[in-house]
């Protein structure tokens, strides 16, 4: 990859892990392409990341929760004849509502900012990848991906899982033309994320032990994506974490995740 006119495009870039990676890529050199709603933070974080590592950074700001999203934010890089070497699929928040009182179209937006968007992206941008001989996607997915469905939000984990298997099939059919993916599944980290879902106390209550900061699952994420890993776990505790968690019986699982993440899990 050429780092002259080679762009990263990462979602969900305006906080937390998304803005954690634009730092790391701007960091490694290459040029971005920032995308979330809020318009100003969008701003003002590009032109900090721009003048602190002298890349050039553009914004595009859109609701994944809109169908037409991917399509506008792919028409925009090719309006502006970006190379877009590297996806970052990040964007992602929790549903704050029991699943009982949301609206279908609650559920269908997550699943489409969590889920559809992604395989809308995916699917724009890997065409222009195989002109190029090759590039990086990376999905930020979830530790929930491997543990048991989640009684506050029952969709989250199921979504997450969803996007393991696509970005491993993605993996498995274009590797060998240069392109891969890694699906990186981050466990407990320090963003915006547990106040935007409405879980913050929750939150409040894990073990330090098993709380990361953003920059250090960010790292070790694209590190991860740049060594073509199809499935990725940021750090030690959570590599020993989802091993128990795949191989434990359930209810013993249930009974220590209740103690260790109360609120996380069911209850009764
Ligand atoms: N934090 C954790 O403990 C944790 C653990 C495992 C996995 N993850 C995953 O990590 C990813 C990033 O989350 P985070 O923890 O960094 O949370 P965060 O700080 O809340 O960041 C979420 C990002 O997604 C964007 N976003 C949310 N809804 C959007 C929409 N409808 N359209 C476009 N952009 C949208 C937000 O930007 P705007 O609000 O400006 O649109 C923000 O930039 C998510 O996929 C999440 O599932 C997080």
């Amino acid at each position: 990859m050429t780092m002259e006119n080679s762009y990263a495009l990462i979602t969900g870039a305006s906080s937390g892990i998304g803005l954690e990676i634009a730092k790391d890529l701007a960091g490694r050199g290459y040029n971005l392409i920032l995308t979330a709603r809020r318009t100003e933070l969008l701003e003002s974080i590009s032109k900090e990341i721009s003048e602190a590592n002298n890349v050039h950074v553009d914004l595009i700001s859109k609701d994944l929760s809109n169908y037409d999203a991917p399509r506008e934010i792919f028409e925009f890089c090719e309006y502006k004849n970006y190379k877009v070497d590297i996806l970052i699929n990040n964007a992602g928040y929790g549903i704050k509502t029991s699943f009982h009182e949301t609206s279908i179209d609650d559920e269908e937006a997550f699943i489409r900012v969590l889920g559809t968007s992604v395989i809308m992206l995916t699917k724009l941008f890997i065409p222009k990848m195989l002109e190029h001989d090759g590039g990086k996607i990376m999905i930020v997915s979830s530790v929930a991906s491997f543990a048991p469905p989640s009684a506050i939000q029952p969709l989250y984990g199921p979504i997450k899982t969803f996007m393991n298997r696509f970005s491993d099939g993605i993996n498995i059919n274009y590797k060998r033309k240069g392109i891969t993916s890694t699906a990186v599944c981050p466990g407990f980290t320090t963003t915006g994320f547990h106040t935007a879902s409405g879980v913050q106390e929750e939150m409040d209550r894990v073990p330090r032990f098993m709380v990361f900061p953003a920059s250090r699952v960010a790292k070790e994420g694209v590190d991860a994506m740049f060594a073509g890993k199809s499935i990725f776990i940021p750090t030690k505790t959570y590599r020993a974490i989802v091993f128990l968690t795949t191989n434990l019986p359930q209810f013993l699982l249930r009974f220590i995740s209740n103690m260790l993440a109360p609120g996380r899990y069911d209850r009764n």
